[in-house]
């Protein structure tokens, strides 16, 4: 797998000569194993035709804020929820003063303020323009934002000047792209996680199990992978294919999790349960299996042991996340859990919308540990993971 794989980009592409370059940017883009979704400014359709750039993407090229054809198949606050990064190359003088402003006179610059995505910017305008004070303020504003800035190069530019302004290489732009995924901010960190449903035997061929889909789990897998940490994944069955780079534990039962957490907490720094442990299993495994008997049949079921609680009152140093999936009284179910699991914190969400939790590829949570809580709002798994890595590491001081 490429280092891109599976991360969604919105590339913006502005006004400017350099646009043609876009082009190739997709394309490098894609060659990491990135999906890729074209928003242009209504002025770089001036300098390269949309169907290039829908041809190259194989996706549909986004212009019109007030399109509602276009709103219809994926809306702007949608494309913007979608998006682990947006990367605008290149980004015009005037593009770059529009974002300073916050302003939503476009579709990519309403995607911008609604994005909760990181932003990278590769600058590209004459030598003089970007020598300007203004400019040089401007791009000093976006980086306190913690806009990523990449280039401009120097060089002979097309109005024949030469200076800082031209774009930088699609090569080199897509390598820092790369790089920001990768932020160091758990490097020498061991992270254990559980992932996705158990299924608890009733005979050889029959199991209690739950809908959970894994995802949530793995998503923090890789955003920890990226983080630089060592992670265990101990998965549940899920049908999805294991983050590059991290050790996976496959299990089947809530015994056979406990065991492999247990055995892996020991010297591990932070434990995530996001696991949909089946609260009981059968009090007897039949050998054979069940016959069908009469009109009603029971099933003795006992309590499954509490992983959680039993891998966090066995290693009093780790950091322990839990998760606390509510259909009602959300905040008060988490708190009571935060305490008798002996949490340090837990992400609570709510399961009884369907667009958001189980199954669902977004999700929109709350943090919630001994005193102080945090909503994240609507967004990519993906992207949340990396939020909830993030809070946890400057939240905590890890
Ligand atoms: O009690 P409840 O299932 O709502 O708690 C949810 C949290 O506890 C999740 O973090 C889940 O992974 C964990 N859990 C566990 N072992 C269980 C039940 C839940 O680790 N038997």
């Amino acid at each position: 797998m490429s280092s891109l794989s599976n991360k969604r980009i919105i590339l913006g592409v502005t006004g400017g000569i350099a646009a043609y370059k876009s082009a190739e940017v997709v394309r490098r883009l894609q060659d990491q194993g990135a999906e890729v979704r074209v928003v242009m400014t209504p002025a770089a359709g001036e300098f390269i035709r949309p169907l290039t750039m829908q041809a190259l993407s194989g996706n549909p090229v986004h212009i019109e804020l007030l399109d509602s054809e276009a709103e219809a198949g994926m809306g702007h606050i949608e494309l913007a929820r979608w998006a682990d990064l947006l990367l605008i190359a290149p980004a015009s003088a005037d593009f770059i003063a529009n974002m300073v402003h916050g302003r939503a006179d476009s579709l990519l610059s309403a995607i911008h303020l609604a994005t909760p995505a990181m932003v990278v910017i590769a600058p590209a305008m004459n030598q003089a323009m970007w020598a300007h004070p203004a400019s040089l303020a401007n791009i000093a504003t976006l980086q306190e934002r913690g806009v990523c800035i990449i280039g401009p190069d120097a060089g002979i530019q097309a109005c024949g000047d030469v200076g800082p302004g031209r774009m930088q290489r699609p090569d080199d732009i897509v390598e820092r792209a790369i790089s920001l995924f990768e932020n160091g901010l758990l490097a020498g960190k061991k992270v254990v996680i559980t992932a996705g449903p158990t299924r608890e035997a009733l005979d050889p061929v029959r199991y209690i199990s739950n809908h959970s889909s894994g995802k949530m789990g793995y998503a923090l897998a890789q955003a920890a992978t990226e983080a630089g940490a060592k992670v265990t994944l101990i998965s549940g069955p899920v049908s999805l294919a294991p983050p590059e780079r991290c050790q996976l534990t496959a299990v089947t039962s809530a015994d056979e999790m406990l065991s492999a957490s247990l055995e892996a907490a020991t010297d591990a720094d932070v434990f995530i349960a996001a696991a949909a442990v089946a609260d009981y299993r059968a009090s007897t495994v039949a050998e054979q299996k069940i016959k069908k008997q009469g009109e009603q049949m029971t099933i003795n079921l006992e309590k499954n042991p509490d992983i959680v609680a039993t891998v966090s009152a066995a290693n009093p140093n780790l950091f322990v996340l839990g998760f606390a999936a509510e259909t009602q009284d959300i905040e008060s179910y988490a708190r009571d859990k935060l305490a008798s699991k002996n949490l340090n914190a837990i992400i609570a969400n709510d399961v009884s919308r369907g667009d958001v939790g189980f199954n669902a590829d977004d999700n929109e949570v709350s943090w919630i540990d001994a005193d102080s809580s945090k909503v994240f709002s609507k967004r990519s798994k993906a992207q949340l993971a990396r939020d909830i890595l993030e809070h946890m590491v400057n939240h905590l001081k890890l």
